[in-house]
């Protein structure tokens, strides 16, 4: 692993030479998520007084010093909390906010603000709508700061206990030099096949934050309907390659399969940002800027005129009772 540079403020990244003030610094509750890497665990500060105690969100991986899989574990969780600590001093209210690192001889571990649920599927446009707005909006703050996520699915968008979508799992993500004429510039495929973008899924030479469009649009589709836009009912699994290739030949033509409901300026905006041909597709500015956020700004002030005759005229008729 790197180390940070001198200048970072590094009272957020601890190195301890016994497992023991683990316990003594967090009292570990339950475990939220877990996977062959390690474990997502909720945890409080050992230090704070019951009063003022918060949840928080732990990232665990188990660290081996003989294994390769376990090095490359503990290198990739260290990455991500590089990238999500970036934020830190520059925080966006839909992006994860990260806490602490914390490395001991047998674990490394990401300490991050705690959210209780997932985003869930299924839900009303009028509903949909805000999170998108407010997820669309993340997108376009770490790409204009050269970051990418490379895994935006429903699993990795959690919400708030205010009801805000926040981006979790900085796991794949990359941070670019704006600077430099290869950011946002990969070859690689990686990322759930579900949600790969044709020219990523294919690794040919792509620009990321079009691929972080198309994922996000497919993760759309996928809370207003239940399903992606590719396969026909949520019971569809991409195991074998020949699934898969199934799969990926439906996006590499952008067919939409099955049966699906919303608005026409939602299924028009999410057609942008799933166009097959990346050169075509929208970018994060583009999608902010789509005419469906003006239509509903619209609406709502029509609704708005329309509740506030509503009021006036009832409020008239109780007059004329009088
Ligand atoms: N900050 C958090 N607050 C609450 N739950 C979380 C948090 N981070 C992760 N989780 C839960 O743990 C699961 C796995 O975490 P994630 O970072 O996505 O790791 P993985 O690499 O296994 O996908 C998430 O899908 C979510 O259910
Ligand atoms: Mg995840």
């Amino acid at each position: 692993m790197e180390p940070l540079s001198s200048n970072d403020n590094t009272t957020d990244v601890f190195s301890f030479q016994d497992d023991e003030e683990l316990s003594n610094r967090l009292q570990f509750i339950k475990e939220i998520g877990c996977g062959n890497w390690g474990s997502v665990w909720l945890c409080e500060l050992k230090s704070e007084d019951r009063a003022n105690k918060r949840p928080l969100a732990t990232k665990l991986v188990h660290r081996n010093k003989e294994s390769k899989t376990s090095a490359a574990r503990v290198k990739s969780l260290w990455n991500e909390m590089k990238i999500i600590r970036r934020l830190k001093s520059d925080p966006h209210p839909s992006i994860i906010k990260f806490e602490s690192f914390l490395l001991t001889p047998s674990y490394a571990i990401i300490t991050m603000a705690f959210h209780p649920d997932l985003v869930t599927v299924q839900v009303s446009e009028s509903h949909a709508r805000v999170w998108f707005k407010h997820l669309l909006s993340a997108i376009q703050f770490l790409h204009s700061r050269g970051i990418v996520h490379n895994d935006i699915k429903p699993a990795n968008i959690l919400l708030s206990a205010k009801g805000i979508p926040v981006l979790c799992d900085f796991g794949f993500a990359e941070a670019y030099d704006l600077g430099s004429s290869a950011a946002f510039h990969s070859r690689f495929a990686y990322g759930t096949p579900e949600y790969l973008a044709p020219e990523r899924a294919r690794g040919i030479p792509h620009d990321t934050r079009k691929s972080d469009i198309w994922s996000l649009g497919v993760s759309f589709f996928e809370i207003l309907v239940g399903r992606t836009p590719f396969e026909s009912s949520d019971t569809d699994q991409c195991v074998t390659e020949e699934d898969l290739q199934k799969y990926w030949g439906r996006t590499l033509r952008g067919k939409w399969v099955g049966s699906w409901k919303m608005s026409k300026g939602m299924e028009r905006l999410l057609k942008r940002m799933l166009s097959p041909n990346a050169d075509l597709r929208c970018n994060a500015d583009e999608a902010m800027q789509d005419i469906y956020w003006a239509q509903m700004q619209q609406s709502n002030h029509v609704n708005e005129h329309r509740k506030a005759f509503l009021n006036l005229r009832g409020f008239c008729q109780i007059l004329s009772l009088i």
